[in-house]
């Protein structure tokens, strides 16, 4: 038995952030931003939204396209480093809101690579026969800890929240291999001060370390599994910089048209990134039938991981 995606779900705040706008925020204009990230607007949740009313609207939609009920849920893992607070978790708010009586449900941080932590780890509980439906979310405030002064890291961000039914599938379909890793040693790259509670990030040392890692996961699980980069249909990577996806596009040879570009409309919104990518190509009818499909992310720590998984149930 393996474990694939049933359904997806997404959820963006309704406020728009343009490159325009954020020119009056910070001395940066609309072409540097461009250019340099591919980014064109971003999505800013409101002061009355909090992480987890993101994350129960994704939920609520990626339930409703798997078709399955809340209370049919064994497990919520949810991806976030901007928790409503520290504890409760956002994913134990979440199982008393949905309903989800019988769900065990915990918080996953693994900054930007959390969501492939979590789905990852939904997994391996679904193979063992553990459990039948578990609920993975991806979900950011990042607006909380956006220095919103700092032109190097306030234009790169948005809020949103991305989630994914993990179940049984057939043998043939679903994540047919994975990897996941850590450098603890990258960790002064990008972290949150203890003293305010802002993000601070070495933008180009990330970079660096994510032009090598992103191709290198996505060939690494690809040949796992025996096949090559040219089996690859479709790639969802986690959407930081259109220059990083790039990178990972070009290795695997995907044409432009099979990859994920919501960078472009939400900027970098870490866990939510890739859950919500890949909603928005289900829901556009863009993967199809036994694609295979490469999902993969970087993020703080440092932090990475990808699947391959051949798309249907
Ligand atoms: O989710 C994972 C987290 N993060 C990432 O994936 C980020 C990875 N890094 C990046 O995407 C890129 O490094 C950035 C987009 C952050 C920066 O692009 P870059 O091509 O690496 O630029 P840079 O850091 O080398 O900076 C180039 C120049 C600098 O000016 P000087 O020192 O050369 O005079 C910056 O001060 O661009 C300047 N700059 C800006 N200018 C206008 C930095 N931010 C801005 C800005 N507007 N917003």
């Amino acid at each position: 038995m393996n474990a694939g995606i049933i359904g997806t779900g997404h959820y963006v705040p309704e406020k728009v952030l343009t490159n325009h706008d954020m020119e009056k925020i910070v001395d940066t204009s609309d072409e540097w931003i461009r250019t340099r990230t591919g980014i064109e607007e971003r999505r800013i949740a409101s002061d009355d939204m909090d992480t987890s009313d993101l994350a129960f609207r994704a939920a609520e939609d990626a339930l409703k396209d798997a078709d399955v009920k809340a209370e049919d849920l064994d497990m919520i893992l949810v991806a976030t480093v901007t928790p409503d607070q520290p504890f409760p978790s956002v994913s134990n708010m979440l199982q008393h809101r949905l309903g989800a009586t019988k769900a065990a449900s915990m918080d996953v941080a693994a900054a930007c690579s959390g969501f492939m932590y979590g789905l990852i780890t939904a997994k391996q509980f679904i193979e063992n026969g553990a459990y039948e439906n578990v609920l993975v979310i991806g979900v950011e405030k990042l607006s909380k800890i956006t220095n919103w002064e700092d032109r190097n890291t306030c234009v790169l961000f948005g809020d949103a929240a991305g989630a994914a039914v993990v179940g049984p599938v057939s043998d043939d379909k679903g994540i047919l291999s994975f990897e996941l890793g850590s450098e603890g040693s990258g960790g002064p790259h990008l972290y949150q001060g203890k003293e305010d509670d802002l993000l601070y990030m070495n933008g180009r040392e990330v970079f660096k370390f994510a032009v090598r890692q992103m191709p290198e996961s996505s060939v690494n699980v690809v040949k796992k599994i025996g096949l090559s980069e040219q089996d690859v249909d479709y790639l969802i990577p986690h959407q930081a910089n259109i220059r990083i996806m790039e990178a990972a596009r070009q290795r695997l040879g995907v044409p432009e048209e099979k990859m994920a570009t919501a960078v472009k409309r939400y900027g970098n919104t870490s866990s939510a990134s890739i859950p919500l990518a890949l909603s928005e190509e289900v829901k556009a009818g863009k993967i199809k039938e036994n694609d295979l499909v490469v999902l993969v992310g970087f993020g703080g720590g440092l932090t990475w991981g990808a699947v391959a998984l051949r798309w249907g149930k």
